[in-house]
Parts: structure tokens; sequence; C-alpha cells
């Protein structure tokens, strides 16, 4: 099958190649899916589990991409809740090779079934944005109706997804982000935008959450905003900011089948949509990764027309 390798951390997207590589099996619990849209997040050329197994040994070459659309074609032994012909979409196992590929082996607990008027493209750019969203805003935040969060880099691609979750929710959006960012932002439902280059973040007052994307600087600013018994999520590593009466947490997102049908079911009803910035085919994947220019918005990749 054709696949997207990496083998030299150093080099980023740039050392991204296509290649020809033997098609995965299933072991045990998996599922084989022939892939028809995937995404990827450019932080994963950081991530230790790209590079090396969980007994942290070399694993190059090794294929990236976790976000995946698709058709299962075969069952693992002790397989169960998903069949073959099944259209299907989820996140795959950073340890495991990825979804920028014809095919992948992936869990069946990883996927959940993707409803027939769902397009590929769409199916794969839900995944990443809407589990981290989901899990900051709803499992990690405790977010309620009537709160406020404030969303950093609202015109990006997970920070567009959880400003409209957090909106679908009840609460009231403030977005954050650069200037070009404004209208982005509104059109996905921020209720008011502060640009972090021009405006004065502490201007927004008090809020129950924050959902950080930036880390750094911002998050501590941010920190200060939270209201007694709030919380400061962050999906950028590990940070210092604390509030001063409330609760940090940073998390890497991790795969849930319900979660997934919950999003899935919102981008049919048109209360979600994505963010999507570029589709190209996976014989141009290594360009699409390595634009001349940038391009906001979720990269997908078509394995398949
Ligand atoms: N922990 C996890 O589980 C997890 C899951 C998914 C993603 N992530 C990480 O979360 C981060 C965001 O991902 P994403 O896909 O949403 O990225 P993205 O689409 O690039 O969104 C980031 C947004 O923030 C804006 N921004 C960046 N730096 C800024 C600054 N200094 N001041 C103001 N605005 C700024 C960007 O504007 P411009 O486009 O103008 O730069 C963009 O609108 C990435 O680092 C990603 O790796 C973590």
């Amino acid at each position: 099958m054709k696949a997207i390798v990496v083998t030299d951390q150093a080099a980023g997207t740039a050392g991204m190649k296509l290649v020809e590589r033997p098609e995965p099996q299933a072991a045990i619990n998996d599922v084989v899916v022939e892939i028809h849209a995937a995404g990827f997040t450019r932080d994963e050329l950081t991530w230790p589990p790209t590079w090396t197994d969980r007994r942290e040994r070399d694993r190059t070459p090794s294929i990236p991409g976790h976000e995946l659309a698709g058709v299962v074609t075969a069952l693992g032994y002790g397989t169960a809740g998903l069949s073959v012909g099944q259209r299907v979409f989820g996140l795959a196992d950073w340890y495991r090779d990825g979804t920028l590929a014809e095919y992948v082996a992936i869990e069946a607990r990883n996927l959940a079934p993707l409803p027939g008027d769902v397009d590929f493209t769409v199916g794969a750019a839900l995944v990443m944005p809407g589990l981290t969203a989901w899990q900051g805003l709803f499992d990690h935040g405790r977010l309620r109706a009537g709160q406020s969060v404030l969303v950093h880099g609202a015109a990006g691609v997970v920070g567009s997804m959880a400003t409209q979750l957090a909106r679908e929710a009840g609460a009231y959006v403030i977005g954050t982000g650069r200037a070009a960012g404004r209208q982005t932002a509104l059109d996905f439902g921020a209720q008011e935008f502060v640009d972090l280059d021009n405006d004065t973040l502490e201007d927004v007052g008090g809020v129950d959450l924050v959902f950080d994307v930036l880390g750094g600087d911002i998050a501590k600013r941010s920190a200060r905003l939270i209201r007694a018994g709030g919380t400061l999520v962050t999906i950028a590593g590990p940070t210092e900011a604390r509030p001063a009466d409330g609760r940090t947490i940073d998390f890497v997102v991790e795969p849930d089948r319900a979660q997934l049908s919950e999003i899935v079911r919102r981008a049919r009803d048109g209360r979600v949509r994505t963010n999507i910035g570029n589709v190209a085919a996976l014989d141009d994947a290594v360009a699409a990764f390595n634009p001349t220019e940038r391009i906001s918005g979720k990269t997908i990749i078509r394995a398949r027309p």
C-alpha cells in the first residue's frame, strides 16, 4: 500500500516521504480499515510515540496521522461490535502506525460508526477537534449552561470546535486569537473576541473556564481571570499556570466511541461544522503538509477519491 513515513525527527514535515509499505494485519481486537480520509496534527512529529514504542525502542519508519474515516475490511480475532463493510471514523493509537496510508490496523474500540450521509472528509475532520474540545469542555472543564468560557485560538481547528460545542451547551463564549481570526471566531459562535496582539486580555473580567491551546504567558495571564471554583484546561502541554482558587488540567485527547457518536450527531443536525482548510490526495500529502504559505484550518488527506 501507499503510505507516508517519517524517519528523521529533526526534519519535521519536510522529512515526510511517500513510500510502499506492506498492508497491516489485524491483531486481537483490531480491525483493518480502508482509509478514505485522514488527518494529521503537526505536533505529532515532536511527540515520543511517533518515534518509539512503549519500551522506548526505535519504531521508525513510522506512519504519522491518527485521525481517519473509512471502511472496515477485516476483523481480528475476538473483535466484536463492528463488521466488514461498515463505515467508521476514529482516533488511532499514538504508538502504532497511523492513518496517512491506504490501510490501518486499529483497535475496534478506537472507532465509531460513521453515518452514511456524512462524507469521509467531514468524518476525519471531526475526530481530533471534536474529541479534544468535548473532553476539555465537559470531562475536564465540567462546563455547564450559563457559565462563561474563554476559548483561546477560537478561529483554529480545535478552538473553533470548542467554541461551537460550548455555545451549544448554553455557555457564554469569549474567543481569542490574532486580529485576522476575529470574523472566523464570531462565525463559529463566539459572542466576543479578544485580539491578543492589540486588545487587553484582562478586560474580559472573570470566567468560569479557560480552554487553552496556546500555553506560555497567555495561559498564566488567563489563570488570573478564573472565578473561584473554576478551571484552566490546556492542550498545550504541562503548565505552571494556576488559578488562585481553582484547578488546572492538561490532557492529551483519548479515543471515545460514545463521544464520537455525540459529535457526529451534532454535525448531521448542523449544530457543529468542521474547519477544513485544504483537502489533498495521498499522492500530494507531503506537499500539502509543507505549504509555501500558511493555510488555516485542518488539512485532510484523501487516500481514495
Ligand atoms: N493535547 C491534545 O490532546 C491536543 C489535541 C489537539 C491539538 N493539540 C495541540 O493544540 C494546539 C492547537 O491545535 P489546532 O489544530 O487548533 O491549531 P490551529 O488550527 O493552528 O489553531 C491555533 C489558533 O490559535 C491562533 N494562535 C496561535 N498562536 C497565537 C498567538 N500567539 N496569539 C494569538 N493567536 C494565536 C492561530 O492563529 P494563526 O492561524 O494566525 O496562527 C489559530 O487560529 C496545537 O499545538 C496542537 O498540537 C493538542
